[in-house]
């Protein structure tokens, strides 16, 4: 079957996967970055163009407290923040071995590098800040990527707080247009994670970018979307 994506090279896509800390590192799941890893594999050999930022999900955040009841400025809590997540990529390109880039981009001018070795570009944070959504869109802009999967703790957005609202239901398909609308019924507590960080969103819609949200916990969710199936929710 033809997936819808299609642009570039016939079949192949340009896909930024922004995998949520939430995911694969709150607790460090290692079964799942196993798996994960051999579908980015599996992905680069069926010609796709692939860049991850991974985030850095508890520990990350358990940095931030930590630097903050220290009395460091936001910066370095930040800086800390980053620092786990390239922790997190490193682990990542090293399970891919040469199918990934030894050395962990710090800017999107290094990630274009890797790829255009023909390497799977994966990175965690880049700079003070910004979250690594916004990372995954500045990546996504610059690669004139196709879509950004994120792989996240919920199946997709739903209309509205599916924590709060038993009659919430998730939508397959959504226009950038009607977004903020159905972000504002989602609203949750600050602190409490959001679908996309509002700032990548602005980035994604510039371009028109799509933005395909999914279950990051079922790892050949990734497989799916890519083959143009309809799971989790699509904006464009
Ligand atoms: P994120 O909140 O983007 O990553 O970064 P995450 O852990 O993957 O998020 P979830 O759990 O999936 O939602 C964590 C923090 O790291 C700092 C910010 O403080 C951000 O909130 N950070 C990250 C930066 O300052 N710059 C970056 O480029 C990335």
């Amino acid at each position: 079957m033809c997936s819808p994506y299609f642009k570039g090279k016939l079949n192949t896509m340009r896909i930024v996967i922004r995998l949520g800390g939430s995911v694969v590192a709150t607790p460090v799941n290692t079964s799942l970055i196993a798996e994960y890893t051999e579908i980015l594999k599996k992905l680069k050999m069926k010609g796709h163009e692939l860049a991850v930022v991974v985030g850095g999900g508890a520990l990350a955040r358990e940095f931030i407290k930590i630097a903050k009841e220290l009395g460091l400025a936001e910066k370095d809590q930040d800086d800390l923040a980053i620092g786990v997540s390239r922790l997190y990529a490193q682990l990542f390109a090293k399970m891919l071995g040469k199918a990934g880039c030894e050395k962990i981009p710090t800017s999107v001018e290094e990630a274009t590098e890797c790829l255009e070795k023909g390497r799977i570009a994966v990175l965690g944070g880049l700079k003070p800040g910004m979250t690594t959504d916004t990372v995954a869109a500045l990546v996504a802009e610059r690669i004139n990527a196709d879509t950004l999967i994120k792989a996240t703790d919920q199946e997709g957005v739903y209309t509205k707080d599916p924590r709060k609202h038993p009659d919430a239901v998730k939508l397959d398909r959504l226009s950038f247009e009607d977004l903020p609308k159905v972000l504002a019924e989602n609203k949750h507590k600050a602190g409490i994670h959001q679908i996309l960080d509002p700032e990548a969103i602005k980035i994604l819609k510039a371009k028109r970018i799509r933005i395909h949200i999914l279950n990051g916990f079922k790892p050949e969710n990734l497989l799916l979307a890519v083959e143009g199936r309809n799971i989790g929710t699509i904006i464009e």
